[in-house]
């Protein structure tokens, strides 16, 4: 590659989690990063956990590079479970810190993932404010 990926940045690339469609999603955020033209686009399924409002199910789909679907897939994995509150709060040097950094040229990637993350959280709160049970 010669960009210098970490390993688990291979890891994630080469076998994503969460990447697919959630049919009839609570939420959905689609940015475009501005610097590539690559696009992300998270589906969140929202449910009550504990009196909290919890990402159920979450899932991504990317017209983007190795460290676009690298971090998107690590915030999948670090946003599921969590409150919407603690979910907003997954910063794009939390994603690339757990997996091991990102080359600095490839850091405007991770804006995609956490800010699809936010627009789709805004998305259910705008919208689907009473259907988690
Ligand atoms: Fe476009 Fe990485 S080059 S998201």
């Amino acid at each position: 590659m010669g960009l210098g990926y970490t390993e688990k940045v291979m890891e994630h690339f080469k076998s994503p989690h969460n990447m697919g469609e959630i049919k009839n999603p609570d939420g959905v955020g689609k940015v475009g990063n501005p610097v590539c033209g690559d696009v992300m686009k998270i589906y969140i399924k929202v449910r009550r956990y504990k009196g909290k409002e919890v990402i159920g199910d979450i899932k991504f789909q990317t017209y983007g590079c190795v460290s676009a679907i690298a971090t998107t897939s690590m915030m999948t994995k670090l946003a599921k479970g969590k409150d919407l509150d603690a979910a907003l709060k997954i910063s794009r040097n939390d994603v690339a810190n757990a997996l091991g950094g990102l080359p600095p040229i490839k850091m405007h990637c991770s804006h995609l993932a956490t800010e699809a993350l936010e627009a789709a959280i805004k998305d259910y709160r705008k919208t689907g404010k009473k259907k988690a049970k």
